[in-house]
């Protein structure tokens, strides 16, 4: 049987997760793997209905505190409901954002502390690491041109907001390298995709016995 793994796809707003990750999840498909493809926040009943309190702009206020905590608990929830099974039964799981988000957006740009936010998500994890991140790697006015409509109420922030997110993420990759890939994110979506699958196919083999 294979060895379960845990690849996260992460990056700033605009970055092209979601379809970069649907490219992977296809591909891994293809070569006869067996992959659950989810996302943060969200993916449980209970992480989507924190999900909807996140991104409503409608809700009202929400303290940067209380933020990182609806994270965390959407996190602790999908990691006992989701993650710790599909990994005990072998399984390749790829996740768009995890705890790289959470340090990014609410300890880097949000200013709560890269550390401070570490701690807390390693209560809220139980210590669960994933065995790669791939941090799709744009320039903050690239990312959010990308993303110019339809903006939710996070993606409004300032500039100077997503340079300190992507800041966050680089910081992160430069310091623990074994466990973080940076790819360049610009470019046509099969070249970012063939980047992608440059920088997992590794992690993949490595589970197949
Ligand atoms: P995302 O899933 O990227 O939404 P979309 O697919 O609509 O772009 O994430 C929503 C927002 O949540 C995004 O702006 C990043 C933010 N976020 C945090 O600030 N902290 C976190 O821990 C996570 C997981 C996401």
């Amino acid at each position: 049987m294979n060895a379960g793994r845990f690849v996260v796809l992460d990056g700033p707003d605009g970055c092209g997760k979601s379809t970069q990750a649907r490219r992977l999840v296809e591909r891994l498909g293809a070569d006869g793997r067996d992959v659950l493809h989810t996302r943060e926040p969200g993916g449980t009943r209970t992480g989507e209905a924190i999900r909807a309190l996140l991104l409503d702009p409608s809700r009202g206020e929400i303290t940067l505190r209380t933020e990182l905590l609806l994270y965390m608990a959407s996190r602790a929830q999908i990691v006992e409901e989701v993650l710790r099974p599909a990994l005990a039964a072998g399984r390749l799981i790829v996740c768009e954002r995890y705890l790289s988000s959470s340090v990014a957006y609410q300890g880097v740009a949000g200013g709560l502390g890269a550390d401070a936010v570490a701690q807390v998500g390693a209560f809220a994890t139980g210590g669960l690491a994933p065995d790669l991140t791939v941090v799709l790697d744009i320039d903050a006015r690239a990312g959010l041109a990308r993303i110019a409509r339809g903006k939710d109420r996070l993606e409004g922030r300032s500039l100077e907001f997503h340079e300190a997110v992507r800041r966050g993420f680089l910081d992160l990759a430069r310091n623990d390298p074994s466990r973080y890939s940076v790819v360049d994110a610009r470019g046509a979506e099969d070249e970012v995709a063939s980047r992608v699958w440059t920088a997992v196919a590794p992690v993949v083999a490595s589970s197949s016995s």
